[in-house]
Formats: structure tokens, sequence, C-alpha cells
């Protein structure tokens, strides 16, 4: 249609000029031409659609390409440099940015190439024409150009305004809707509700500001053009037919400087967007160069079969997630040798570095010096498929997907049987667990495994971890309290599931510290006590302080 546009003046000065002779209509020349702006239209129209069509397809496949790498990036960033907040705030802003680069290509890339073919050949049509309107023209229409960008980018930064604002409302009404009985209980409503009201107020000025810009901005097109008509129009009028203007030419003339300005209000649009695309892009591109977390090795170091020891060697950590280099380190020149087969426990005040440790030890990042070691191997030198599948950690709060509980047991061994997953239940002793809950195996769990106590889904994991099968085990203790028959649900799964590898338990019951083999004791990243339980108590020390606490307290409750 729009490659049409030029043509058809042409042919409708050709129409009137030829076919409108004082001698009267010629019936032939008016119908050959339009016979021949009929073909024109269709061949363009299809020549369009096929180039509209190649373009979508390519820009989506790109688009797709893009989004895959972005988030296998994100995923694999190291949990020593980002927090799992600022990965999920990292994911919103790329889908965010990928949007706004798919809306630019769908639209916005389309508009630069159409409008801008069809404003080069109107105008050099208009150009050949005749000169002098074209000129005419082109003045005329300059500052329609200007005033129509400076309003789009007014109206644009007013919408954004409103968006935020309208995002702030909704935040504020989901944080009620979830803290509903914190505001019950402090009848606290009424003053959030006036917050409320004021944020919505908020929001709908600002959406009535950018409404008021925005009705400003077609009637500004409107005016401009009927100025350039009027001009050309006038001009042409004025030169008279002696300057060999004829009547059909005129009208054409007429017809192109429409077409001519009809895409400039698009394209005043579309370079904001296009503003906003570059400015995505460079972001994604950012995003894409943030190293990620622990590198493969290039020679994978296979992992010894059978039981594995675990040593770390004067091991030093530190988070970096705030981003300057001199963040206090978590762990502090730590070192122990864990036999393989044995039973550690791993005790110390909250933020003393305990979770920090598992994390170096199942490799989810990699210390700032020292190494640690698996059955002999720095585990810098082990591919991670190899480690997945010898060393498994139980987390402080496992991850459950909305789904059922087999669904949530079967994702890490998928090849697995039903009656292997009976199998690994029974053998945790965890069959009357599963009966108490109302559809079995088969209950769901809900988002992030909220319909299940926080005990359950420890239940849930260790399962999960049994069925890897793995050599050493790291579990880390739900902090939350957990009622009485499941902590003993829990401590006997655990018992049975550990039997036999290497195990290190971050205890926060001092019970599991007891019954393990030997107890590590860190306070403030230091490894300040390393013995068996009955030997630690009857020496002074953080052990037998935090013991005593905890007998103290377990015993008055
Ligand atoms: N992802 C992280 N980014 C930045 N700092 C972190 C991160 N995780 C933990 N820390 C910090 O590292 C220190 C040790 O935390 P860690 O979670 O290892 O302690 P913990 O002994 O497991 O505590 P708890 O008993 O409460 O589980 C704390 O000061 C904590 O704030
Ligand atoms: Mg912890």
């Amino acid at each position: 249609m729009r490659a049409a546009a030029w043509s058809s003046p042409i042919l409708v000065q050709q129409a009137i000029d030829r076919g409108f002779s004082p001698a009267g209509v010629r019936v032939g020349t008016v119908t050959t031409m339009a016979a021949i702006a009929l073909v024109a239209i269709v061949v363009a129209t299809w020549a369009q659609r096929t180039a509209v069509a190649r373009l979508g397809r390519r820009s989506e496949e790109a688009l797709y390409g893009l989004r895959v790498r972005l988030f296998e990036h994100i995923h694999r960033l190291s949990i020593a440099d980002h927090s799992e907040e600022r990965k999920g705030a990292l994911v919103a802003r790329v889908t965010s940015d990928v949007e706004t680069l798919a809306q630019f290509f769908q639209w916005g890339g389309l508009a630069w190439l159409l409008d801008g073919t069809l404003m080069l050949l109107v105008a050099s049509v208009m150009l050949a024409y005749d000169w002098v309107l074209a000129l005419v023209a082109f003045v005329v229409a300059a500052p329609l150009g200007y005033v129509l960008r400076r309003v789009q980018s007014h109206l644009s930064r007013a919408y954004d305004a409103a968006r935020d604002r309208n995002a702030n409302v909704m935040t504020q009404i989901s944080e009620l809707v979830a803290g509903a009985e914190t505001l019950r209980a402090y009848d606290a409503g009424p003053h959030f509700a006036e917050q409320v009201e004021q944020a919505s107020h908020e929001r709908s000025n600002s959406f009535i500001r950018a409404g008021t810009i925005g009705a400003f901005l077609f009637p500004s097109g409107e005016v401009f053009s009927v100025f350039t008509v009027a001009a050309v129009v006038s001009v042409g009028v004025l030169r008279g037919p002696s300057s060999g203007l004829t009547a059909g030419a005129m009208v054409g003339f007429l017809f192109l400087t429409y077409k001519f300005l009809e895409p400039i209000a698009e394209f005043t649009e579309v370079l904001d967007q296009t503003q906003t695309a570059v400015a995505g892009m460079r972001r994604v591109l950012g995003v894409l160069e943030i190293p990620i977390g622990p590198p493969e090795p290039d020679m994978p170091v296979k992992l010894p079969a059978g039981s594995l020891a675990v040593t770390l060697d004067r091991v030093d950590f530190s988070y970096r997630t705030r981003g300057d280099d001199d963040e206090p380190p978590v762990l502090l020149g730590v070192s122990a040798h864990i036999p393989a087969g044995q039973q550690v426990a791993v005790v110390g005040e909250t933020g003393s570095g305990k979770t920090t440790l598992g994390r170096l030890i199942a490799r989810l990042a990699d210390p700032t010096a020292g190494t640690v070691l698996v059955g002999g191997v720095s585990l810098t030198r082990v591919s991670n498929a190899d480690l997945r599948t010898r060393l498994t950690v139980v987390p402080q709060e496992p991850f459950l997907f909305e789904g059922s509980i087999a669904a949530n047991l079967s994702f890490a061994r998928p090849k697995l049987s039903p009656a292997d997953l009976e199998a690994a239940i029974d053998d945790l002793d965890l069959r009357d667990w599963l009966d108490t809950l109302p559809d079995g195996i088969d209950t769901e769990v809900g988002q992030r495994g909220t319909q299940l106590s926080a005990g359950e889904r420890q239940l849930v994991a260790l399962i999960r971890a049994s069925l890897i099968d793995p050599a050493v085990l790291v579990l880390d203790e739900a902090t939350s309290s957990v009622d009485a028959l499941t902590e003993v649900r829990l401590s006997h799964a655990l018992e049975r599931l550990a039997s036999g590898r290497t195990t290190i338990a971050i205890a926060h019951r001092l019970s599991t510290a007891a019954r393990a083999d030997r107890v590590l004791v860190l306070d403030h990243g230091r490894l300040v006590q390393d013995g068996p339980h009955t030997e630690l108590v009857q020496r002074e020390g953080v052990y037998a302080r935090m013991y005593d606490a905890w007998v103290a307290a377990t015993s008055a409750g």
C-alpha cells in the first residue's frame, strides 16, 4: 500500500491532464490509468506483506535466542557476587528490556524501514515534479517535526511518571492484602488507607496530565498539515498556469504532500522508541558481560569412586555483593579435614558463617583464599556435573516448586521408577508421614511449597537428596522451629540418610550436634573449636556456653 502511495498521485495527474481534455472525457485513458494503479497497489501490498512477515520472524527468533542466553547467564552468576534478590532484580529488568526491544522490532524498526523509504521516495518525486512547490512544502512542514517531537517527549515522560505511580499503588495494595492480619491486630487500617488514597490520587493526577498532553498532540499535527497544504495551494495558484503547472499536476502534488506529511507524526514517536530500545540493548549487553560464577575446569579431574573425604585448607571468604572490594570476610582461615564417612556438625551463632561454609563445600562459590578439596581433589578441578552426582546439599530453606510432592522428588532423577521412589521413602522411614497427608505423595505443595511446614519441606528435600545417593551430604538445618513430631522424623530420616556418607550437618538444634562424631564451632567466621561433643561440653569455650544456654532453654520450655 505504502509503496504504491507515491505512484498513485502520478496516475491521478495523468488521468486528469490526459483524460479530461476540453474535447470531452477520454474513457480509455482514465480506465488504463485506474488499471495501472490497481496493479501497482496489489503488487506493492504483496511485497510489503512478505517483507513484514519475514522481518517479524527473524526478529522473534533473535529475541528468543537473546532471552535464553540472558536467563542462562543470570542463572549462572556467582552467589558470591550476586544475592538472590539482585538476581531477581536483574531478571525483572532484563525481561522489561527485552520486551522493549520486541516492541521496537514489531513497530519502530518497521516504521523506520517503511516510512523512511516512503518519505524519501515521495520527497524525490515531489522534487522531480515541481521543485519550487516541494521546497515550500518542506519549509512549512519542518516545524511540524520539531513541535511533534517536543510534545511527544513530554508525553512519554508523563506516561513514565504515571506508570510509576500506578506501580506504587499496586505495591501498596498488595502489601495491605498480604499484611491484613497485622493490620487488623493493630487496627492500623485507617492509617494505611490514607496512604493508599494519597497514592491513588497522585496516580490519577498523573494520568490526567498525560492525557492532557496527548490531547494536544493530535490537533497540532492536523493544524500543521492544513498549513502546509494551504501554502502549497497558494503558491501553486499564485504562480498560475503560465508557470507550466497543470491542474492535474497540482492535484497530484497535493496528494503527494499528504503522503509526505503522514509519516512525520509516526516518525517522531518512533525516535523516542528507538532511544529506549538502544538504551535497553545497552543494558542487556551489560548483563551479558557480568562475569559468571565458579568456572568449569578445562581438564576436569574425575572424583574417585566410593566414599569421599572433605578438606578445608586455610579457607577465607567474603561476599562481594555490595560491589566494593573491602567487604568484611565471612570466613577466615578455616582448616579442617573430614575423613570419608565421618558425621560432622557445624555450630555457631547466627551469622557466624555456617551456611557460607556449606556453600563453599558444594562449590556454589569459590573461596577468596585457600582450597576446598573433596576426595583429595580441589573443587576447582572437578566438573560441575561430576560434583552434583557425588555431593548434595539440603539447604536451610529448601525450595519446592509448585506441583505435587512426587513431581518435586522426581526432577532430581527423572528416570526413576515409581517403585524406586517408594523404596527411597521407605528407606528414610517416611511412609507414615506421607500417609498423614491428604493425597500422600500426590499432595500439592502450593507455590514455593507453602502448603507444607518448613520441617516438612526439609523432609521432602531429604528424600530428594537420597535419590541422588551422594557420597557427601551437606545439610543446613531449618532455623524456624519445627514441631516435635516432625523434628523426630527429621532427625531419624537424617540419621538413615547420613549413615555411610560423609555428612556435614549445620546444626541449629544441639541434639543434632550431640549425635555427631565431631563438632566444628564457628565464631565470627573463625573455626574456634573442633572435637567430639562430649569433650567440648567439658571444656571452657563457645560450645559449652551455647550448650548450657540451649539446655536451659529447652528444659524451661
Ligand atoms: N548472599 C549473601 N550476600 C551477602 N552477604 C551474605 C550472603 N549470605 C550471607 N551473608 C552474610 O555472611 C555472614 C554469614 O552468613 P551465613 O548465612 O553464612 O551465617 P549462618 O551462620 O548460616 O547464620 P544462620 O545461623 O542465621 O543461618 C552474615 O553476616 C551474612 O549477613
Ligand atoms: Mg545459615
